[in-house]
């Protein structure tokens, strides 16, 4: 039995092993966009205080996040609409309406810096510009920053997206294209505007890509594909090594009962009891019922 528990306890082993997918892995890399956008909002309204609307503040950041800036900017609904907004990497000119509508916005602006290729991957190309992006929050009063996420709503031009810096090293004659990131890892690939510039009409983070060298492909395809059918392989044999196992040993076990039982009957011709440590033969204890006579009634 305790066999047959501990067969159970691995093969659960096993199978824990085997069961993770690679995208699963993927996700879990630790560099999850969405929570670095959650984490700069809360950290932008902990850390500052005291603000001019119209005024850019640099956010600044934990030790462990190095190479990466953020700043912030609170603004006025009707100076917003009437003037635009000019900061960070963003031109967000006139006419562009947040919603749902407030008397104040935030926008919370990032520059990933050297973190960009951790936090945002596009298939088959290679970033040659640090991901930078942008959010909007409303901004109430008594709070540096709310909860309520804004969308941007452009009619009329576009918003503007300079990049500070792009590796021109880096697919040195590739046409350069503009990446456009959505939620859950989507992405949206445009021609760039001019040399170092992208077109939005929405909140987002973006970057400039080049399309990746082609790699041979199938080659690493068809190594997981081994490596898997490997495992599953291993696991397969390891549990039909089990199930014989046992099958031997549940066998072994009634062959040595029966042949325990049988011994036993030869053995103990009479019952035996233990007194101390000898066993000593006794007589059954059921012997004839007596009966009485005058029971009997004819
Ligand atoms: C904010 O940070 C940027 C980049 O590190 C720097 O160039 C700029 O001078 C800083 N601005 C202020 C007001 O500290
Ligand atoms: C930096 O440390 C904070 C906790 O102090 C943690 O929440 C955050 O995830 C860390 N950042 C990175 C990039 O590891
Ligand atoms: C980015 O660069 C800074 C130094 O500028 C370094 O401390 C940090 O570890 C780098 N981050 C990554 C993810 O490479
Ligand atoms: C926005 O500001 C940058 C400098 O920070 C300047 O070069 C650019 O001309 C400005 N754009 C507009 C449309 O004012
Ligand atoms: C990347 O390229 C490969 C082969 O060239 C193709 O099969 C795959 O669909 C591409 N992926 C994307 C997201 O375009
Ligand atoms: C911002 O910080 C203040 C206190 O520092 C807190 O009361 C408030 O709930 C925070 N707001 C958000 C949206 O996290
Ligand atoms: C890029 O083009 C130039 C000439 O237009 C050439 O000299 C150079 O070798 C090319 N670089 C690459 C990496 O192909
Ligand atoms: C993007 O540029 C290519 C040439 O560089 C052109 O053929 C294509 O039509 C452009 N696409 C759009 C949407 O403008």
């Amino acid at each position: 039995m305790e066999f047959f528990n501990w067969y159970i306890i691995w093969l659960m082993i096993l199978f824990s092993l085997l069961s993770p997918s690679p995208s699963f892995m993927q996700a879990s890399n630790g560099y999850d966009p969405l929570s670095l956008t959650n984490f700069l909002h809360d950290y932008a309204n902990a850390s500052l205080r005291n603000l001019h609307t119209g005024t850019l503040y640099n956010i600044s950041l934990p030790a462990n996040f190095s190479g990466m800036e953020a700043s912030f900017v609170r603004i006025l609904s009707a100076k917003f609409w009437s003037r635009g907004a000019n900061f960070s990497s963003f031109y967000i000119p006139p006419k562009v309406i947040p919603m749902p509508s407030g008397r104040r916005l935030a926008i919370v602006f990032e520059n990933l810096g050297n973190w960009s290729s951790l936090y945002y991957k596009v298939s088959n190309y290679t970033l040659v510009a640090p991901v930078v992006g942008f959010m909007a929050y409303d901004s109430p009063s008594g709070t540096v920053i709310g909860n309520q996420k804004l969308t941007f709503t452009a009619d009329g031009d576009p918003i503007t997206i300079r990049f500070p810096h792009i590796d021109a090293a880096q697919g040195e004659n590739m046409t350069r294209k503009c990446v456009q990131f959505g939620d859950w890892g989507t992405f949206e690939i445009t021609n760039m505007t001019s040399e170092n510039e992208c077109i939005t009409r929405g909140i987002g983070h973006f970057s400039i890509v080049v399309a990746s060298p082609p790699t041979p492909a199938p080659a690493p395809g068809k190594k997981k594909r081994n490596r898997k059918w490997f495992v599953v392989g291993i696991v397969f044999g390891l549990a039909f090594l089990g199930l014989v196992m046992i099958v031997t040993f549940k066998l072994l076990t009634r062959r040595k009962l029966k042949s325990m039982e049988k011994q036993s009957e030869k053995d103990v011709a009479f019952d035996t009891f233990w007194v101390g440590r000898s066993k000593m033969p006794s007589a059954s204890m059921t012997r004839t019922q007596p009966y009485l006579e005058h029971e009997y009634v004819p």
